[in-house]
């Protein structure tokens, strides 16, 4: 398997995506603070939202666009190359567990995979690897960086609407990262009614809870893990494990968390 991923990486450096360091998709932290009255508490949000407008231009580049149409706000920040979560590499929590083996066989989707990334880190003969974009450009770059690796055959990207989308087999696993957090919080419910009804009865949710801060709009909206609990847990969802993902790069480090879930035998009739 070394072999796939020193391919994958050379292959993330040849398509010259933007490297960690240059990684801006991670906000301004914001602390609620002990301020009482409506005015004051305005004010603070105005400041916090100057904020991150000053710091993180192409993020709120991003969300400016995405509140501008969105039907299509996902292929334009594609096309515009406004793209601030893309790690330019999988995601390291994700190589380990697909090194460790701690990862469910079979077969396994990624919605909203973006570049594809963690979909080429976690496919092997073992696991074919489906991830799902909206973006067409997204698809086709996805498809540039896996079609001449090692493990392409199991691999697939597909153009479809998560929330609409019927395959014709259920999954094994599902791993979902930044993308519970980029669809609209009130999404969130019909996000956990449809990750249930791609999973088979005794797959396995993988979720990298991010970002958890307090921070205003989006995308990305904040996120706890009391967000997916209250979606998850009506569809019969409870968490084997929930850590802090010591592997988070840099700038995510202390918001993001490893959640691990499945439907518990006496709940899958839900
Ligand atoms: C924040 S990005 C995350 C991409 C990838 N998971 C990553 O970490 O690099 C969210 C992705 O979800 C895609 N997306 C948004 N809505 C979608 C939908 N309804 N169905 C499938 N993909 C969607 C977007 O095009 C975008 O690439």
């Amino acid at each position: 398997m070394r072999t796939v991923y020193r391919g994958l990486l050379s292959n993330a450096v040849r398509f010259s995506v933007p490297s960690i360091l240059s990684f801006t998709f991670s906000f301004v932290q914001t602390r609620s603070s002990g301020i009482c009255g409506t005015n004051l508490k305005m004010e603070k949000n105005r400041e916090e939202k100057e904020n991150v407008i000053k710091t993180h231009p192409r993020l709120n580049k991003m969300q400016q666009v995405m509140h501008s149409d969105s039907s299509a706000g996902w292929e334009k920040c594609w096309e515009q190359g406004l793209t601030p979560w893309d790690l330019g590499q999988a995601t390291p929590i994700v190589v380990h567990l697909h090194q460790s083996g701690a990862l469910p066989k079979g077969r396994a989707l990624v919605p909203g995979c973006g570049t594809g990334y963690d979909v080429v880190a976690m496919a092997s003969p073992d696991r074919y690897v489906l991830g799902l974009e909206i973006s067409d450009i997204a698809i086709k770059k996805a498809k540039e960086l896996s079609s001449l690796l090692p493990n392409a055959k199991y691999i697939g990207f597909l153009k479809a609407d998560f929330f609409t989308w019927r395959p014709a087999e259920l999954f094994d696993l599902i791993f979902d990262y930044t993308f519970f957090c980029a669809i609209e919080p009130d999404m969130r419910a019909a996000w956990a009614q449809k990750i249930k009804d791609l999973l088979k009865p005794d797959g396995e949710l993988i979720t990298l809870i991010f970002p958890i801060s307090d921070h205003i709009g989006g995308p990305p909206y904040k996120v706890a893990v009391s967000d997916y609990e209250k979606v998850l847990h009506p569809m019969g969802f409870r968490a084997t494990s929930i850590v802090d993902n010591e592997l988070a790069i840099g700038p995510r480090k202390g918001r993001e968390k490893l959640g691990r879930w499945k439907r518990s035998v006496s709940l899958s009739l839900l």
